[in-house]
């Protein structure tokens, strides 16, 4: 775990700054503590919310993931304290239960904690154990709704999760559980796009049981590998060849794996086109802030 508080060396200064000085004003203490649950979005600081901006530039103390918008934190004054908890894949530094006593803690003090997550704070986020815990401590907490990753990042590579004519639903599943029946129908049947968080260890399993369930080995997949940031990037396979294009092009976490039909490259490309152009490096913006 870092805590660091008003450490200016552990702070560069990035493109945002000069919006983050309107929005974030000097935290002050209220007269009694609270947690706010901060859904972040998947990386991009222009994919926070107005609200959760509003979170930031009143908190105290920003209790933090590895995920998310965290070149934001570079630009909170230099009064707030920023604890970090992040998690790595297979290595978990600061256990839940830690999590939970230190947002707990840090609320009696009267301080306002923002608990900043990766996404929203309800998708595989841990956001209900959190909010459970402060309500036992009898701690206030509310919840600020974040852009998932489940839905942003198809979005940000061109990949509807629905399509008219194509699919009608989505369903979203955790990769490091086996595909149960749900799954594993939706791809045999082609009725849903399956999207997978958390898949990319995990990749030969799941497709070794969406095969053997009786899915076509042709079923398109695509892998978008951290979204919204400037790594982003996206490769395209089908179920009999993704394991073998994972290894030759190195797909790393984070990645959200979609698998359907609306994971086909040419779906959004019109009748006789060309094939589209590469997308440019992506540039990442703040807008002038809303508030
Ligand atoms: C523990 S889950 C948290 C999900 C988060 N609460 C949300 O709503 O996006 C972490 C997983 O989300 C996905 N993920 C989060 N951010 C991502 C990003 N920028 N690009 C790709 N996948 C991402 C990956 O599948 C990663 O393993």
């Amino acid at each position: 775990m870092r805590s660091s508080s008003g450490s200016d060396q552990e702070r560069t200064p990035t493109a945002c700054s000069a919006d983050a000085n309107r929005m974030f004003g000097a935290g002050g203490t209220g007269p009694g503590g609270s947690v706010v649950l901060v859904g972040g979005g998947p990386g991009a600081a222009d994919l926070l919310t107005v609200r959760a901006w509003r979170a930031l530039a009143s908190a105290d103390v920003v209790v933090t993931d590895r995920l998310g918008p965290t070149e934001v934190l570079a630009d909170l004054p230099a009064g707030v304290e920023i604890i970090d908890v992040g998690k790595t894949p297979g290595h978990h530094p600061v256990p839940q239960h830690e999590i939970n006593a230190i947002l707990v803690e840090q609320a009696r003090r009267g301080r306002r904690v923002v608990r900043l997550k990766g996404g929203d704070p309800f998708v595989y986020g841990r956001g209900g154990e959190e909010v459970l815990a402060c309500r036992t401590a009898g701690v206030p907490v509310e919840v600020v709704p974040g852009v998932s990753s489940a839905l942003s990042v198809p979005a940000l590579a061109g990949i509807p999760l629905t399509h008219r004519g194509t699919v009608g639903a989505f369903l979203v599943v955790n990769g490091h559980e086996p595909l149960g029946v749900v799954a594993l129908t939706a791809v045999r049947d082609r009725t849903a796009t399956l999207v997978i968080l958390m898949g990319v260890s995990m990749l030969s399993e799941i497709t070794d049981q969406a095969i053997t369930a009786g899915a076509d080995v042709a079923t398109p997949v695509a892998v978008v590998e951290s979204g919204s940031t400037q790594h982003q990037r996206v490769t395209r396979a089908t179920l009999g060849t993704l394991v073998r294009r994972a290894a030759e092009v190195g797909i790393r976490a984070p990645a959200v794996v979609v698998v359907g039909d609306v994971a086909a490259e040419g779906l959004l490309v019109p009748d006789g086109s060309a094939p589209l152009p590469a997308l440019p490096a992506l540039s990442v913006l703040v807008p002038e802030p809303a508030l």
